[in-house]
């Protein structure tokens, strides 16, 4: 367990004095607000697709990482499908419109940026946290200004069950956080309408997709998520962190300058798991100066063009490699090489070096077409126990940013 009045974060990225005051009271106000009890680990992690798009998602899901389809649902406006990877580690739901013209507060917010518009209800929405109650989670926070999600703001009653409770897309990420306080799997217990039965050829589609990472030997070496990292605007970075640490139980581990790349990457990680995949690290990424500035100095800025092209999102999901070799292969190489066999394209090269001393390597998938997201692959070779290597995140973040580039005549409307 992390001590919060002793902890000393890392990382050289300068934050104000306005952060370093409230850091400390929104931990104090968490404790005294009794959050740190009620709220645990991450229970899921939502994402939807658009209309017609989950199976392929789920069948891209099942090839490039560990998650497998448990169970499907339909409520009145979604289908929900329910994946597992490891019992102790985050479920993902994916949530897929039931009509293909169906528009809601996501759809608007999608709709105001180039890239995001083609897709517009396409988003990665929040992570779920298990909590004692959704009513004390409420009571705790809603005198702190974090609003939630009651029948009447939101066309899907999916956001406000008995038992499953959302924040409202927050103003800095354009994230939900969500709270539920019966298990994730029991969806019966969630309010997650009635059992659906796949066809007979969308379960052959998921069936195959799996079939083939394992015969690929990718299947046992892809872990759970290690981390899912946001892009935001430059002035929204300390807000961002401050505003997801009143709502949920992780702390700030630090953050890094990537000057090269006018960025930097801001890590808050649960404080009482040893194996992080039980409740993934939540990263933030901004610029360090906003746009309209950054030609003073002339630096690349994937980052702010993406929220500029995208609207502040979350950018990817990071899949820990298991260490080890296959042969005289890193696991992530082989991996990686054997996805790439299977069409999935990656930008760039593996970064980073496991050679005799603690490192990791790293890569970026280019970005799903269904969920629009990039898989990161990590592998922490010989026990290194830092989060990440600053070297690493500037070459990502380069590689990111050469394959997210807005052109002029995009359809736009
Ligand atoms: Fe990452």
């Amino acid at each position: 367990m992390i001590d919060l009045a002793t902890y000393q974060p890392q990382g050289d990225k300068e934050n104000s004095p306005f952060f370093w005051e409230y850091l400390p009271k929104i931990y104090q106000r968490r404790a005294e607000s009794g959050l740190d009890e009620i709220v645990g680990n991450m229970a899921a992690v939502v994402i939807q697709v658009e209309h017609g798009d989950a199976i392929a998602y789920l069948a891209e899901l099942a090839v490039m990482g560990p998650y497998r389809l448990t169970e499907a649902r339909l409520t009145d406006t979604h289908k929900v499908f329910l994946l597992t990877s490891r019992p102790e580690f985050p479920r993902l739901l994916v949530i897929e419109p039931l009509a293909l013209d169906w528009e809601d507060k996501i759809t608007e917010w999608n709709s105001l940026y180039p890239l995001a518009a083609r897709k517009p209800n396409a988003r990665y929405i929040g992570e779920v946290y298990e909590a004692t109650s959704v009513e004390a989670v409420r009571t705790a926070l809603e005198p702190q200004s974090i609003r939630f999600v009651y029948e009447g703001d939101t066309k899907a009653p999916l956001y406000c069950t008995d038992h499953l409770t959302f924040t409202f897309l927050s103003d800095h990420t354009y994230n939900r956080v969500g709270y539920v306080d019966v298990a994730i799997d029991d969806l019966d217990a969630v309010g997650f309408g009635e059992r659906l039965v796949l066809t007979a050829a969308e379960q052959a589609t998921l069936d195959a997709a799996a079939a083939l990472q394992a015969e690929h030997g990718i299947a046992d070496k892809v872990l759970g998520l290690d981390h899912m990292a946001t892009r935001v605007l430059a002035g929204d970075r300390e807000d961002a962190i401050l505003e997801y640490l009143t709502m949920v139980p992780n702390y700030f581990w630090g953050a890094y300058n990537i000057n090269e790349m006018n960025s930097s990457t801001n890590v808050t990680r649960t404080r009482t798991n040893d194996d992080d995949k039980c409740s993934p690290a939540r990263v933030f990424t901004a610029n360090n100066t906003p746009a309209f500035v950054n030609s003073f100095e002339g630096l690349p800025m994937p980052t702010e063009d993406f929220v500029r092209n995208f609207g502040r999102r979350m950018h990817h999901m990071a899949y820990a490699v298991e260490d080890g070799n296959v042969v005289d292969e890193k696991n992530v190489d082989y991996v990686v090489r054997q996805l790439a066999e299977l069409g999935t394209p990656f930008l760039a090269d593996v970064v980073g070096e496991c050679t005799d001393e603690p490192n990791l390597k790293q890569i970026f998938s280019k970005s799903s077409p269904y969920s629009l997201l990039i898989t990161e692959y990590v592998e922490r070779c010989h026990g290194y126990e830092g989060f990440f290597t600053r070297d690493n995140v500037a070459a990502l973040t380069q590689a990111a940013g050469e394959d997210e580039r807005y052109d002029h005549g995009h359809v736009f409307d």
